[in-house]
């Protein structure tokens, strides 16, 4: 049985790992979750330079590495040599941006891990076709769950595996109204993953009427959690699960 399937509602998923204590995306992140108990874990992933699935956020270094310029540009031995650490706190210089097989091999066993399919800027290449291949592999099929804002990966997904579980994301306020309505509905049929602000009680209800599960991204406000979880929703994505599960033990859900 899918490990989503067997966790209570809602579900906390740490995003980028606990990403408001540990640098994003990184093996240290993905560890603090565990260890605050999170049930899950989401990563951004895109392919190296060698076609090598990667976990990083931005199509580019500058933000969270020592590096510059395209991640698109460098092989994963070269990305594997900066620091995806010290942006955050130097007391996390020497984390790495990790490759996503390590995190598989990591984590896979441990926990639900959300892979988000970041190709976004080079949207026809194999990244979905690699990762698949990867998931097979290890035969974890039952502890990913695959998400894009991308539906030709989701179909790429599918059509591998139609019993994998996959998430359409959709973008927030307007620019996401076409991914959140009925038109894309066949592709994510069990899951979608709105932003939190589009995530009313109506549409949650709407969405459960049709045995859908509503996932909301990125909620680290605990007036906003709260209203999420009196609203029944099924899931969270937060940079901060130790609030978020405090929370949830406080309100008794
Ligand atoms: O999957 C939820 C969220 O991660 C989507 O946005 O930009 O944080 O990857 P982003
Ligand atoms: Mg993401």
């Amino acid at each position: 049985m899918h490990l989503l399937d067997q966790l209570g509602r809602p579900v906390v998923i740490a995003h980028r790992g606990a990403s408001s204590s540990a640098p994003e995306n990184t093996i240290a992140a993905f560890r603090e979750a565990v260890d605050l108990g999170a049930h899950a874990i989401e990563l951004d992933t895109m392919l190296s330079a060698d076609g090598i699935p990667v976990v990083i956020h931005d199509h580019t270094l500058d933000r969270t590495t020592t590096g510059s310029g395209l991640v698109s540009r460098l092989p994963l031995q070269e990305l594997t040599r900066l620091d995806a650490g010290s942006w955050f706190s130097e007391s996390f210089s020497g984390e790495k941006i990790p490759s996503l097989q390590f995190v598989l091999d990591e984590f896979s066993d441990q926990l639900m891990i959300n892979i988000e399919l970041k190709n976004y800027h080079s949207p026809k290449d194999n990244l979905a076709e690699t990762v698949i291949k990867m998931v097979d592999r290890k035969k974890k099929w039952d502890s990913i769950l695959f998400s894009s804002f991308l539906p030709g990966n989701i179909r790429k997904v599918k059509a591998a595996n139609p019993g994998a579980k996959v998430a359409l994301l959709c973008a927030e306020g307007l620019s996401g109204w076409i991914t959140r309505s009925a038109f894309y509905r066949h592709l994510s049929p069990e899951i979608i993953h709105p932003a939190a602000v589009d995530a009313s009680q109506e549409y949650i209800k709407r969405q459960h009427q049709k045995g859908r599960r509503v996932h909301a991204w990125t909620v680290n406000n605990p007036m906003l959690a709260e209203k999420l979880f009196r609203s029944q929703i099924d899931g969270i994505f937060t940079d901060d699960p130790a609030s978020m599960m405090t929370l949830i033990d406080i309100i008794s859900l």
